[in-house]
């Protein structure tokens, strides 16, 4: 008998996006559609391994005959669509998402990317007042939110959360895109050491009540790390290089090797700097293992620089 070789054909979908005819396969999201097309759309809740959560609004775009805008990164396209992704109603809602994330989160780790787009759609999170002091955001009860006093910008300043010795969770610079609550659950690694806890404003990714990491259920595969895109959860090797002001990537080699703890295979990106590895990330095109590792893998190459 002669072997058949499935082959899956995905219906072709022609839609408008900004005045240019594009074909996108059936199913496509519209955030897909735009980058096969060359136009960028700015995502910072998306990633291409996680299922969309849709938590961050700054990918909307305007659909033609929808009255409310559309997040691009899931919403599929549809034959005929009308898609805008720069008209002035766009550019007001995602200035005012960017606003209110930098006047209320501390981005200076948070890639190009976020500065750039901040930039081009004219926020201007200055204009919200000077930051208000830090209030307890841990114990924060849902319901019972304190404003803070009129003219002044309340933010998610707090102090860094450092109990254990390979990362450290920097709160103060989380824009709570819920990346390492979906990379730690059932995205990935199945663990569900940390969530989203409280409501509004108070809302914070916490462990279960709020324990140091290492009494939570916590692995250290620093899956969460990977998938973080402000530097909120960060090696403390990176952390301890940046607080001293050497952290340097212009002086970094990333070498791609395969993690010879087991026959896994994954593949490792090694950051190195002054020859010392400085942290290691794990390409997220890799079909097995898709940017996730394990602890070995993640953190178990100080065995590669004598142990210390
Ligand atoms: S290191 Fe792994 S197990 Fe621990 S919180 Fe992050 S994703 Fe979850
Ligand atoms: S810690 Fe990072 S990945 Fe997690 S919600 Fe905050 S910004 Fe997103
Ligand atoms: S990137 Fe689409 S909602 Fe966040």
């Amino acid at each position: 008998m002669t072997a058949v070789t499935p082959v899956t054909l995905r219906r072709q979908v022609e839609l408008t996006i900004d005045g240019q005819a594009v074909t996108a396969g059936e199913g496509a999201t519209i955030l897909e559609a735009c980058r096969a097309a060359g136009i960028e759309v700015p995502t910072l809740c998306y990633l291409e391994t996680l299922a969309p959560v849709n938590v961050c609004r700054v990918c909307v775009v305007e659909v033609e005959g929808s009255r409310a805008l559309v997040p691009s990164c899931s919403r599929p396209v549809a034959a005929a669509m009308v898609v805008h992704t720069a008209s002035e109603r766009v550019r007001t809602s995602r200035r005012m998402v960017l606003e209110l994330l930098a006047s209320s989160v501390d981005l200076s780790t948070a890639g190009r990317d976020v500065h750039r787009w901040i930039e081009e759609h004219g926020a201007r999170p200055e204009r919200h007042g000077p930051a208000a002091p830090p209030a307890e955001r841990d114990h924060a009860h849902a319901g019972h939110h304190e404003p803070p006093e009129a003219g002044l910008a309340a933010t998610v300043a707090q102090a860094v959360k450092r109990d254990n010795d390979q990362y450290v969770r920097d709160y103060a610079k989380c824009i709570l895109c819920y990346k390492c609550v979906e990379a730690c659950g059932e995205e990935a690694q199945n663990t569900f050491a940390i969530a989203v806890a409280g409501r509004g404003f108070d809302a914070r990714i916490s462990t279960e009540l709020d324990v140091a990491l290492p009494d939570s259920a916590c692995v250290y595969c620093g899956n969460c790390i990977g998938v973080c895109p402000t530097g909120a959860l960060m090696f403390v090797s990176e952390h301890d290089l940046r607080a001293r002001g050497e952290w340097d990537e212009s002086r970094q080699e990333v070498t791609r090797t395969v993690c010879p703890y087991c026959g896994v295979g994954c593949n490792l990106d090694l950051h190195v700097q002054d020859n010392r590895i400085v942290k290691v990330t794990s390409p997220l095109d890799h079909d097995v293992t898709s940017g996730n590792l394990c602890v070995k893998g993640r953190f178990g190459f100080e065995f590669a620089q004598g142990g210390s």
